[in-house]
């Protein structure tokens, strides 16, 4: 099985410390087409950790989180719902970008269950860094690698949920942490909407209901 374990530093006590290692994981074969790793960031102290998938072509140039067309996105629904964004920490389930090379464009290949799990060693330590009182997971990849695969963000998106109670599997989390969990679309889908104003509306009341949880 491949995993980013051996290469996650156990006795690391900040995030900076993490962040520093992560160039160096071989855990999947991900690492090698890729440019560079794009590892979590926000404030070290955040009680708010926002989990999307993988980055972007951009993102993989510039080696941050959300940095592109998604991002902006974000931004503006994260100030709509009223999300205190100076509580952030904003980071990825997987850390390398996965593409297919077609001529000179890189297309965005959605990373398998092989890859989330491989890259979850690197999340769970963000996690217990943070120790986050809420988590926002975009779209369906954050999902499945903190609530489990069968989880289906259609059906169950917009709910606060207990974490790791609802997942599917909370023997595989750390049983000293929780945290409310909440589950909503992915802004690059709202991006490709064909209606796109509904479709941010919606995530925007979404991450409503996660501020509710804050206060
Ligand atoms: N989409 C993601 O899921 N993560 C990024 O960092 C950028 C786009
Ligand atoms: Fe390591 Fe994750 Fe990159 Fe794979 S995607 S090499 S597990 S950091």
């Amino acid at each position: 099985m491949q995993t980013a374990a051996p290469f996650v530093p156990s006795s690391a006590t900040s995030i900076a410390e993490l962040r520093a290692a992560a160039p160096g994981c071989r855990g999947c074969e991900l690492w090698e087409p890729a440019t560079q790793v794009v590892f979590g960031r926000g404030d070290e102290h955040a009680r708010v950790i926002f989990v999307g998938e993988q980055p972007g072509d951009v993102e993989d140039q510039k080696g941050l989180p959300f940095v592109g067309p998604a991002g902006h996105l974000l931004r503006r629904a994260v100030d709509d719902a009223g999300l205190p964004v100076t509580d952030l920490y904003i980071t990825n389930s997987v850390k390398h970008f996965r593409f297919e090379q077609r001529g000179a464009r890189r297309i965005h290949k959605t990373p398998e269950q092989q890859h989330i799990t491989a890259c979850h060693p690197w999340l769970m330590s963000e996690f217990a860094q943070l120790r986050p009182s809420l988590v926002v997971l975009l779209g369906a990849t954050a999902a499945k690698a903190v609530l489990g695969p069968s989880f289906r963000v259609t059906r169950s998106r917009g709910q606060l949920l207990p974490w790791p109670a609802s997942a599917q599997h909370p023997e595989d989390f750390p049983s000293d942490h929780e945290a409310t969990a909440l589950a909503t679309i992915h802004p690059s889908a709202v991006l490709r909407a064909d209606d796109r104003e509904a479709a941010f509306n919606g995530l925007v009341a979404d991450l409503r209901v996660a501020a509710s949880a804050l206060t």
